[in-house]
């Protein structure tokens, strides 16, 4: 009997742009999505933009437009990121839907019927000249245990104190910069600290729904029996708010977090209702099917406490399974805007890298642990290059070719008994259960085993030396075909992750479209191919250096906006912390890479406003030698170009220019500033008195 399954990616906020730190996520679950299909089972996986909030209404404010235009804009882009990738989502919503309203309010009204959910009044700070009710990502201050200035009023990112916003010392509002007043509000609170609730999340959390580590991490956060830690979840916030208003509360709106996981049944039931599917066959008490929720490890809190809690009591099924992974670093550390590994989903397509190159490289590097994964360039470029060019591409175009030439595109019958074909069909059902345990990594291992098992096969027979050769055509035509058979073979269990390049080879094979079952089957005697056309070019790696480039940020320091500016809930993020990798320092560089960095005083032999520019200076640096360099360089807040004529800093004069909109910067001047990288903490260094312009820093 086919599994009927539902699958959901986490949904991304409608206020920022795909990269590639999502798309671990997302080609994760399509690989395993593809490989429950090809497998015959009915697997749906949905996916949805995250609309409402704060965040998404202040930014349409920013840029002239209503929320609905902004969410409406975003989805194009971010389906458009999506398909580019070949991510193959049943359907792609929004949680700004009316489904996802009826579903909100359904479960809404159910736990208030059973008594869940409570109204108290909150003291919150309220911005008295933006007239709103401040997030506490949208509070900042000095942190009280450490006094680091310019912390968020949830936690602060130097010493990773977690503290309400009332704790930090002289708080400002992040959006108008005025100082807060605290006001009395109405809010609406789900019980989670109801004995039914936790009841039965000390089931659910211990049933095997969760990752051995996350189950470990949940029965930390909900304490010990009789001493719960769990607290009532806060779902409301008041107007303005963009969201979905609460049915009895005129005026109060569900938190952004309440109806971002129902937009998972608000997807399905708007692809129920153009599939003519069942939706309570998915999602009522007791259902057959399955349910599974793959998400960060970052937000395993709302996935596996108030999600199934909310279900549970709303008279819903709970997810099957919850699959938390890990976060992606480039190059060993984290994503960085200055250093150009903060990579958008669209500038990859764009800078015409292949997506299937990366499917395969991150799926070479997943397992099902909740583990970082690294995106190594270098590695990225040798494996994608050795792996799918060289050694599974070559099989058919050392063979395609003569099957054409020679045998007018006619396969001969394959050799069933050769070793090659034989450990490929015993190794299958292995692979698939990789596959469905999520363990990619060790499927991708396999399959390159497998392949080079194929291709000592090309290589013993020799086809190109048969070719030469007269009155060879038989063992030509059987070496061959045994080639493009060990070829399809390898290329149904590649399919889950190349599903573009399989898609081609069925074309060229002139083949059906290939399902998990076909790898016990071969190709008759006497299959006609159709002509063979390249597969998969080899990675260039000046495509990797056009790639970081086209992501480097302005020299200026970002500030970069919190990506969840509400802070759920301050124990939640609190949490969440924990399972963070929270170092603030970069990891260990060699002395020989630290030399390599060429770092030199530079006279500021002038510098001038750039027109157009909010935060760049030009500068003329004077490096000696009668040598000068132009740099643009961001620290037009915190300095008046006249006064720094004139004085000596320290330039990095070997970083490679850069074409910015306002003309060539050739090098980078060193300034320290705030972890925020705010200004105005920006303090441009100098050497003491009697260093001279050129003289090397080391
Ligand atoms: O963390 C995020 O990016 C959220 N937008 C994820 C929401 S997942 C689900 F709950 F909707
Ligand atoms: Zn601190």
């Amino acid at each position: 009997m086919p599994r009927k399954i539902l699958v959901t990616s986490a949904l991304p906020y409608a206020n920022g742009a795909i990269h590639l730190g999502h798309l671990v996520e997302y080609i994760q679950t399509d690989i395993w999505v593809r490989f429950q299909k090809m497998s015959g089972n009915e697997c749906w996986y949905v996916c949805a933009d995250d609309t409402h909030g704060t965040p998404i209404m202040l930014r349409a404010e920013k840029e002239g437009i209503t929320p609905e235009q902004l969410i409406e804009r975003v989805h194009g882009e971010h389906f458009r990121d999506f398909s580019g990738f070949l991510v193959g989502f049943d359907n792609y919503h929004s949680t700004h839907s009316p489904e996802n309203r009826e579903c909100a309010n359904t479960i809404y009204t159910r736990l208030r019927d059973a008594g869940l959910i409570e109204v108290r009044t909150i003291e919150q700070y309220y911005d008295p000249v933006k007239q709103l009710f401040l997030p506490d990502r949208f509070i900042k201050g000095e942190c009280p245990k450490c006094h680091a200035k310019d912390q968020y009023g949830d936690n602060c990112e130097v010493c990773g104190a977690a503290y309400a916003p009332t704790d930090l010392i002289e708080p400002f509002s992040a959006i108008s910069g005025a100082k807060p007043e605290l006001r009395n509000s109405e809010h609406y609170f789900f019980k989670l600290s109801d004995p039914r609730c936790e009841a039965f999340l000390r089931e659910y959390t211990s049933s095997g729904v969760l990752q051995n580590e996350a189950a470990n991490k949940m029965q930390e956060w909900l304490g010990l029996p009789g001493d719960s830690k769990l607290t009532d979840w806060d779902i409301s916030r008041d107007a303005p708010y963009f969201g979905f208003e609460i049915p009895d509360a005129p005026g109060k709106y569900f938190y952004v977090w309440l109806d971002a996981p129902i937009g998972y049944m608000g997807s399905f039931k708007n692809l129920c209702a153009r599939q003519g599917l069942d939706f309570d066959e998915y999602f009522k008490p007791g259902s057959q099917t399955e349910l599974y929720h793959f998400i960060g490890k970052d937000i395993l809190y709302f996935h596996a406490l108030f999600w199934p809690a909310e279900l549970q009591h709303a008279g819903f099924r709970t997810p099957t399974k919850i699959f938390a992974h890990g976060f992606l670093t480039v190059d060993g550390a984290k994503m960085s805007k200055s250093r150009g590994t903060f990579i958008t989903a669209e500038s990859f397509l764009k800078t015409g890298l292949n997506p299937e190159w990366l499917r395969y490289y991150f799926a070479a590097k997943l397992s099902n642990t909740m583990e970082d994964i690294d995106l190594n360039f270098e590695d990225f470029v040798a494996r994608v290059n050795s792996d799918l060019v060289g050694k599974y591409v070559n099989i058919a175009s050392r063979s395609a070719g003569f099957i054409a030439k020679r045998f007018a595109g006619q396969l001969a019958p394959a050799a069933a008994e050769l070793p090659a074909i034989q450990a490929i069909q015993a190794a299958a059902p292995r692979i698939a259960e990789l596959y469905e345990a999520r363990e990619f990594g060790k499927a991708v291992r396999e399959i390159m085993a497998l392949t080079d098992g194929a291709n000592q096969y090309v290589d013993s027979v020799k086809p190109w030396e048969l070719a030469k050769q007269e009155g060879k055509e038989v063992e030509l035509h059987a070496a061959c075909s045994n080639a493009l058979n060990l070829f399809r073979l390898l290329t149904i269990l590649l399919k889950p992750i190349l599903p573009a390049v399989a898609g081609k080879v069925e074309q060229f094979m002139n083949i059906a479209p290939l399902a998990w079952a076909d790898a016990q089957t071969l190709l008759a005697g006497g299959h006609a191919i159709n002509t063979y056309e390249h597969l998969m070019t080899r990675v260039d790696p000046k495509l990797i250096e056009k790639l970081v480039d086209a992501n480097k940020e302005s020299l200026a320091p970002a500030i970069e906006a919190p990506k969840q500016a509400e802070s759920p809930q301050r124990h939640a993020q609190h949490q969440q912390n924990e399972l963070k990798t929270a170092s603030p320092w970069e990891p260990f560089c060699s002395i020989d890479d630290f030399m390599k960095v060429d770092l030199r005083i530079a006279r500021i032999a002038n510098a001038e406003h750039v027109d157009g520019a909010d935060k760049l200076v030009r500068l003329t640096l004077d490096i000696g030698n009668h040598e000068t360099r132009n740099v643009f360089a961001g620290i037009k807040a915190a300095y008046d170009p006249a006064q720094l004529i004139g004085r000596l800093t320290v330039m990095v004069a070997n970083l490679a220019p850069r074409k910015m909109k306002f003309g060539l910067s050739e090098g980078m001047v060193l300034a320290a500033s705030d972890t925020a990288g705010q200004t105005p903490g920006i303090f441009l260094l100098s050497p003491d008195s009697g260093a001279q312009p050129g003289m090397r820093v080391k």
